[in-house]
């Protein structure tokens, strides 16, 4: 796969998925603007994609909107664009809806929806200038189907398929294309920093997690959908992949697995 000299922005780039897409999309000759906030962990991954000049950080929180234009008009101007902008950054939650509290359901929409939204929507004018941009969107299989313990991460990534599939819908003829990826269990270490129905951290390692799909091979899988302009991307082992499925032509049935007691 062939992404010389592309330029393109990744957040959540300091662990997990994005560190993998970082280092998959250096590999393959892009540059790269790292984003998210630790900015100790973005030099650690810059440094594994070959530093400067071609691997770039900027530091930055996605909920914080006032610092998004300043932002943004750092990253156009680090390599003058970009052509691929990669929605990664996010959390996850692991509580039961009648013991979440309504302050838990708004972060995870501030972090996993708005923040995509209003980075999506800062870029875009540039993009449609140059007449052409990428843009991915880490969502999840819980964007498919609503996941028990996790409804309002689900329902933030059901969020994104709503406003990604419109912005396709208005910008594809413009030379817009958006990508939407949909992860099942991948071993990173989201489970630790997921918020429970309190708003404290999870801090653990869930075992699916520990026993999910490599991160590299999960990078490898996205950077050839992106090569290949998907519209969708289902990066999972059979039995998510499969879950997927059962959603799209047997959903009663779907609706009776999920309903088993957690
Ligand atoms: N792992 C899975 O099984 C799985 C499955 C489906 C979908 N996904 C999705 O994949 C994406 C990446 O998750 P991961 O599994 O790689 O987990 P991860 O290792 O915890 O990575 C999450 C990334 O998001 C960044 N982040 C979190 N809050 C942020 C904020 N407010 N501003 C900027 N950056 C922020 C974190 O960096 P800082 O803490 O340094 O800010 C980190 O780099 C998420 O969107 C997640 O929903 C994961």
């Amino acid at each position: 796969m062939d992404f010389q000299d592309r330029r393109i922005w990744i957040t959540g780039a300091s662990s997990g998925i994005g560190e993998a897409l970082a280092l998959a999309f250096h590999r393959a000759g892009a540059k790269l603007i790292l984003s998210a906030r630790r900015e100790d962990e973005l030099k650690r991954v810059q440094s594994a994609c070959g530093g400067e000049p071609g691997t770039l950080i900027l530091p930055m929180d996605v909920t914080d909107a006032e610092e998004l234009p300043k932002k943004t008009q750092l990253a156009l101007n680090l390599f003058g664009g970009i052509d691929i902008l990669v929605l990664n950054a996010g959390i996850t939650q692991r509580s039961r809806t009648r013991e979440t509290d309504e302050s838990v359901y708004r972060r995870l929409m501030e972090v996993n929806f708005f923040g995509p939204e209003a980075m999506a929507r800062a870029v875009l004018p540039s993009m449609l200038a140059q007449k052409s941009g990428h843009m991915v969107v880490i969502s999840s299989v819980a964007g498919k189907f609503g996941v028990p313990m996790r409804s309002g991460y689900s329902a933030t990534k059901f969020a994104l398929h709503g406003f990604f599939e419109a912005l396709r819908a208005e910008e594809e003829r413009n030379g817009i294309h958006v990508t939407m990826v949909c992860p099942g269990y991948i071993r990173t270490d989201i489970s630790l920093s997921a918020l429970r129905g309190d708003g404290r951290k999870h801090a653990k390692m869930d075992s699916e997690l520990a026993h999910g799909m490599p991160a590299d091979e999960c990078a490898r899988q996205i950077l050839k959908g992106i090569a290949g302009k998907k519209k969708e991307i289902v990066a999972a082992a059979g039995r998510e992949k499969a879950l997927v499925y059962l959603k799209r032509f047997f959903p009663t049935v779907l609706a009776r697995m999920l309903g088993r007691p957690v």
